[in-house]
């Protein structure tokens, strides 16, 4: 790819691998190209400008080469450099966690502020159901750590074991250990007996996405993400009965259940949820009237 050039510096990389990727139909090409380059060369991006001249040795081009070979394969760019920002953290991604989305992010902030008045901490048991990364887990712990609480549990699972030691790798370079367990198993079968009845909240950004759908999704999601962490069944809707249903055995009497879902899901989510008997039940939509949350409250 830079056979051309003779001493290749790191500007004239930069603008090869743009045109390189910009040729492949990425979006942002010149961006993502100073992003794969910056961790070819294991430094921050901001370091690239400025040192524009400096040479690049064959190694570190053979690096970069390779990372946008993949990203031309349309190989989500998380993936390849293995870190994506969260809740202003950086966490660890591979290609056995969903890569976390910022619209999650407002999972944290409904949590955060149900926390921050003072009135709720006995519902300082919280479950995350499905934590692949951890994004949620950990940026919530974190953050109610730094504000100086201790006196919660965070018990996250996951059916994946592979995602579980992305999330234990979050969790350890967040050092949020202190209040969060692990557990893989199937929804809540992995939780421990000890706390049925005792859960404040549940969380989830369980999969979602129509089995049909999942073959239009764009390249970057179907070709690479798990579709264990996509697929929501039929209709999208299958995480959500059992959910509600079985989180009654688990709640406290006005413990919390706060779903992420799918744009058009909130309807068919809330009536679930009205039926099994939970009451104040919302809709959340993003700025974009996008519907994204629903949250309920235990009897
Ligand atoms: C949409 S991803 C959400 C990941 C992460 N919580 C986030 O918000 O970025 C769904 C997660 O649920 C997990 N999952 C799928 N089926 C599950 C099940 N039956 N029980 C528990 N977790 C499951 C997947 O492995 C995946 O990590």
């Amino acid at each position: 790819m830079f056979t051309d050039l003779a001493v290749p510096s790191i500007a004239q990389i930069i603008r090869k691998g743009a045109d390189y990727l910009s040729v492949e139909g990425i979006p942002n090409a010149r961006l993502e190209a100073e992003v794969l380059l910056a961790h070819a060369l294991a430094m921050e991006r901001i370091q690239l400008y400025m040192r524009p001249d400096q040479i690049i040795s064959l190694k570190d081009r053979e690096r970069y080469q390779e990372a946008l070979v993949k990203r031309g394969q349309n190989m989500p760019l998380a993936y390849i450099t293995g870190s994506k920002e969260f809740y202003s953290l950086d966490l660890h991604v591979n290609e056995n966690v969903l890569i976390p989305r910022p619209e999650t992010e407002l999972l944290v902030d409904w949590l955060l502020a149900l926390f921050s008045d003072g009135k709720h901490w006995h519902l300082n048991n919280i479950v995350e159901l499905g934590t692949g990364t951890g994004a949620v887990t950990v940026a919530l712990a974190y953050n109610l750590l730094k504000a100086g609480h201790k006196d919660f549990r965070i018990y996250a699972t996951d059916i994946s074991w592979a995602a579980l030691q992305v999330a234990r790798e979050n969790i350890e370079r967040l050092q949020v250990g202190e209040v969060i367990e692990l557990f893989e198993g199937d929804i809540y079968r992995a939780l421990p007996e000890s706390i049925l009845s005792k859960v404040g909240v549940i969380v989830s950004n369980p999969p979602y996405i129509p089995s049909g759908d999942i073959g239009g999704l764009a390249p970057e999601i179907r070709e690479y993400e798990p579709i264990g962490a996509l697929d929501g069944g039929v209709e999208g809707l299958d995480f959500y009965g059992p959910i509600l249903d079985e989180g009654r055995r688990f709640l406290v009497d006005g413990g919390r259940v706060l779903l992420e879902i799918g744009d058009g899901q909130g309807r068919q989510v809330m009536d679930m949820a009205a039926k099994l008997g939970y009451g104040d039940i919302e809709l959340h939509a993003d700025y974009g009237a996008r519907e994204r949350m629903v949250t309920a409250r235990w009897r």
